[in-house]
């Protein structure tokens, strides 16, 4: 049998996915700033917000194939409210989907489609099962990258509409060091 080199690699300490197929997208703040309450005019627009590896081989409609991902995102704040990710639902809500913290500190912001809002924290070893039907965000709310890791059927889509049309009822803001969660009422 033949013994070959694995076709990607995932430097899970240092936050990075290299291999033939890993596409890489960035996200800036001019593309960013509307996900916040109050956009910070003093932040430049090519301000690196995260950026997002993301891996598949074969079909991506044959159902039972995967996507990889890993999620960086970067500490920086807007007006005090922390960096998150857009967030999306899945576009076919059977999806679910793994996430696993690899370094950081933050939070998973979870909406379901009634708009009741949960998180759970996020940090290095962290596990969470993100059920399809539910809406999802990655908060920064350390002073380092949160790299957080995933793993999704390559069929989930991604459906950002519905969050620009329903978004998150909460926001997650850091005041003096101490975090400070705003709820719509
Ligand atoms: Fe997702």
């Amino acid at each position: 049998m033949e013994i070959f080199d694995p076709r990607v690699q995932h430097d899970f300490v240092n936050g990075i996915v290299e291999g033939k197929d890993v596409k890489i997208s960035k996200k800036y703040y001019r593309d960013a700033k509307h996900f916040y309450l109050n956009p910070d005019a003093s932040l430049a627009d090519d301000t690196l917000m995260y950026q997002v590896y993301s891996y598949s081989e074969g079909n991506s409609e044959q159902v039972g194939n995967l996507n990889w991902g890993l999620t960086v995102l970067k500490p920086v704040s807007v007006n005090q409210e922390c960096n998150m990710t857009r967030g999306h639902f899945h576009e076919n809500l059977d999806c679910a989907e793994f996430y696993f913290g690899l370094g950081g500190e933050g939070l998973l912001l979870m909406m379901k489609e009634d708009g009741t809002c949960f998180a759970e924290k996020v940090f290095l070893n962290s596990l969470h099962h993100i059920d399809g039907s539910v809406a999802h965000r990655l908060i920064n709310t350390g002073n380092e990258d949160l790299k957080v890791g995933a793993c999704w059927p390559t069929i989930a889509g991604h459906d950002y509409e519905r969050i620009e049309k329903h978004p998150f009822g909460a926001r997650v803001f850091k005041k003096d060091d101490e975090l400070v969660i705003e709820e719509d009422k």
